[in-house]
């Protein structure tokens, strides 16, 4: 069964501390304390895989997570935190950049965005990157639990019409890690990019 062990692999401050490129990976990406953490120990129905925290800024590093021996799931640092020092911001620019681009064995990249908050430009200019990049990538809306139904059908028509401006084509999924909500497709998309 899939998503049945999961184990720590190792912190990467950068694309040169990586485990070898092995197996394939999926990556989490999106603004700090959007849900990134979270998401993952729900997808591996585990409370404390992945450190969560109520203070932005949590995950400092690439941390690898070995799913079934068959391939990686990689909790990035969230970006946007202001709290973080201009020096700080730029390497994590720098670093998570070059992951994005060389790792020859990421098969897909999850952008999170929260339900509750239209996207931010910077998460207008990481779409815009990756589509010109032509990464493959998928919008997931977070913490659902916490809007009604009509709230949530207008979030998911807000980042829908912003990809059709930019004209990229990415499936939208809502998830929330409290309910479980869209769990189950979350772990279907990854296990048809990861060809499990
Ligand atoms: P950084 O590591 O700082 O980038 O944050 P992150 O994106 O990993 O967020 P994290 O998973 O640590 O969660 C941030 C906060 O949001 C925590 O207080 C979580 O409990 C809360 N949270 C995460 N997912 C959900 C959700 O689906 N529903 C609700 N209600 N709260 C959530
Ligand atoms: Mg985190």
């Amino acid at each position: 069964m899939a998503f049945n062990t999961s184990t720590f692999v190792t912190s990467a401050p950068s694309l040169a501390d990586c485990p070898p490129e092995d197996l394939p990976e999926v990556c989490f990406a999106g603004r700090s304390n959007v849900g990134k953490s979270s998401l993952i120990n729900s997808l591996v129905n585990r409370k404390r895989l992945a450190r969560t925290s109520n203070t932005p800024g949590k995950t400092q590093q690439m941390n690898y997570y070995n799913i079934d021996q068959k391939f990686y799931i990689v909790d990035l640092p969230g970006f946007g935190f202001a709290k973080v020092p201009e020096k700080e911001r730029k390497r994590w620019g720098k670093d998570i950049k070059q992951y994005l681009y060389q790792r020859k064995t990421l098969n897909l990249i999850l952008h999170l965005v929260d339900a509750r908050h239209d996207p931010t430009r910077l998460d207008e200019d990481f779409f815009y990157w990756m589509a010109s990049n032509r990464k493959p990538f998928s919008v997931v809306l977070t913490k659902s639990d916490k809007l009604s139904g009509n709230k949530l059908a207008a979030s998911k028509q807000t980042v829908k019409k912003i990809l059709e401006k930019m004209n990229i084509e990415a499936p939208i999924i809502v998830t929330s890690s409290d309910s479980g909500r869209g769990i189950k497709d979350l772990q279907s998309l990854i296990l048809e990019f990861i060809n499990y």
